[in-house]
């Protein structure tokens, strides 16, 4: 388990709290996928976590710009620099289908990077909306 539920800062908004536990658990399964090296599965979580992804993303987008949310552009800019990363890595996927370069990503940059945005940006916006 690279991500525990423990772990995820919790925010004042239900929905967002229940579409990043939803993500978890993406994360988790496909970080066991890469570890065992099975690459059919890896190629499946992949891509349900590319969907999950613009989803969790979409959403909160929808929620700030009902609200009129001050930070919108901010975060959305937040969002689109995961969206680009996530892009790439998909990209190095299908010409690689290198298990242990999608492990690196979720390790080093993809939970680190989804711990800080929540307490950083989602926390602040789940107050707004
Ligand atoms: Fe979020
Ligand atoms: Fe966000």
């Amino acid at each position: 388990m690279v991500l525990r539920k423990e772990d995820l800062p919790m925010v004042s908004n239900a929905i967002m709290n229940a579409l990043h536990e939803d993500e978890l658990e993406i994360i988790n399964e496909l970080h066991q996928a890469c570890q065992e090296g099975n690459a059919d599965v890896v190629d499946q979580l992949l891509q349900l976590l590319i969907q999950d992804i613009e989803d969790h993303f979409t959403t909160e987008e929808e929620l700030m710009r009902e609200a009129e949310f001050f930070a919108y552009p901010m975060h959305k800019a937040e969002h689109d620099s995961m969206r680009k990363r996530i892009g790439e890595l998909l990209e190095r996927w299908r010409k690689h289908k290198e298990p242990k370069e999608v492990q690196k990503f979720i390790e080093e940059e993809l939970v680190s990077w989804l711990l800080l945005h929540i307490a950083r940006w989602d926390a602040t916006t789940a107050e707004a909306v």
